[in-house]
């Protein structure tokens, strides 16, 4: 009995002690040390527990669409490194379908600017988007501040994660969004664990990195996986959604898209802008078989007069065995998010 009783109080202990490490996770943000500096504004907008915990109940909160039944996490879905899993193109209000497919928000604290094609210069304003997009959320933010003031917990909320405020107004809302938003992290990858001497890739996923720097690194370039800068892949011929060209008009931007970042990839189908590749097998079929010839198409996928990336069969499991260890189990399983 006594015996038993000793193992019980261990056990308590032991959970005791479980909690405790979720409990002194930081809630400050915090730069990986192999990653770039970060591009968002930190002294404007200070990370606090308080402001974080309220942009992620906004974030899951469907009041912030027109009929409440959209939320952000709807479209981006933390086990899949907050991507859309089931929609090639994005799913909104009224089952309305977009335009593109989710892309992953993992990260977002460094990154110069958003979506496909650029149009959004600071992560502060991303979310206005998706509120006032009619395809996605399709309500007006003025309605959203306004259905929140008048909410039972959400104005107690914002006085203690913004102290004095005395009514919640959208920049305060943007800001909650933001805090909760930088925070998602992705940098303990069994890769990372390699970049920074914990753990040691297997010879195969060694042999992958190896190719991927030749065959895919001039444009997934650095530890973010992306130069963040607008490519023409090769997808199409003629193209049903300008890309880049939407946001500066210019025929020589047409077909391009902002080079994702590869992080989590794994997790991420389906892929490209308008989610059209199921897995990575497609894509690298793509790569090595696929493109396609158009005036704006990148130099880098039209060498030596071949079009595409020479790749063989060895190369793309290779390359897919590499791209798997950017998979950040404890990204996707964080208490915190
Ligand atoms: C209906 C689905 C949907 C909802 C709801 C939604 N998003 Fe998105 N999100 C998308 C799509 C699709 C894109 C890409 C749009 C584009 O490139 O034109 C995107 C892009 C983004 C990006 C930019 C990512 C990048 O790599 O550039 C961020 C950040 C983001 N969303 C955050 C949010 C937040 C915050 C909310 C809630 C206020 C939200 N989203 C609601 C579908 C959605
Ligand atoms: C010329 C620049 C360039 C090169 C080289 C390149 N990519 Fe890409 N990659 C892009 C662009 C741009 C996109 C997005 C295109 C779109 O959606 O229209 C993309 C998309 C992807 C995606 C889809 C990601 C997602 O979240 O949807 C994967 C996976 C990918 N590339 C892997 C690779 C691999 C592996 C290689 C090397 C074999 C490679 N890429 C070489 C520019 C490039």
């Amino acid at each position: 009995m006594k015996k038993y009783l000793f193992f019980l109080l261990g056990l308590i202990a032991f959970a005791g002690c479980k909690k405790d490490d979720v409990g002194t996770k930081k809630f400050s943000f915090e730069k990986p040390v192999h990653f770039p500096e970060p591009t968002y504004t930190f002294d404007k907008n200070p990370v606090t527990k308080e402001g974080f915990e309220l942009g992620k109940k906004l974030f899951a909160d469907p009041i912030l669409s027109v009929d409440n039944s959209v939320a952000c996490n709807n479209c981006h879905v933390k086990s899949v490194a907050f991507t859309d899993p089931q929609h090639s193109l994005s799913l909104g209000v009224e089952e309305r379908s977009g335009i593109r497919n989710a892309p992953s928000i993992a990260n977002m604290a460094f990154m110069k600017e958003f979506f496909w094609d650029g149009g959004g210069i600071h992560l502060d304003f991303v979310p206005p988007n998706a509120i006032e997009n009619p395809l996605e959320m399709d309500e007006k933010l003025a309605h959203v501040v306004y259905k929140l003031n008048h909410h039972s917990s959400y104005p107690a909320l914002f006085k203690k994660a913004f102290s004095g405020i005395e009514t919640i107004t959208a920049p305060y809302m943007l800001y909650a969004l933001s805090q909760y938003q930088v925070m998602l992290v992705s940098a303990s990858s069994k890769y990372d664990k390699y970049k920074t001497g914990d753990e040691m890739l297997g010879a195969d996923e060694l042999e992958g990195l190896e190719v991927f720097e030749q065959k895919c690194a001039a444009c997934h370039s650095g530890e973010l996986f992306t130069n963040q800068d607008y490519r023409n892949n090769g997808l199409d011929t003629e193209f049903d959604d300008p890309g880049r060209a939407r946001i500066t008009e210019s025929d020589a931007d047409l077909g391009k898209f902002k080079v994702p970042s590869l992080r989590n990839v794994a997790l991420t189908a389906p892929y490209m802008h308008d989610g059209r590749f199921k897995t990575l097998e497609e894509v690298l079929e793509h790569y090595s078989a696929g493109v396609k010839q158009s005036a704006t198409l990148a130099p880098e996928l039209q060498q030596n007069g071949t079009l595409g990336i020479p790749l063989s069969a060895t190369e793309k499991q290779r390359l897919i065995d590499f791209l798997k260890t950017l998979t950040d189990y404890d990204f996707i399983q964080d208490q915190r998010f």
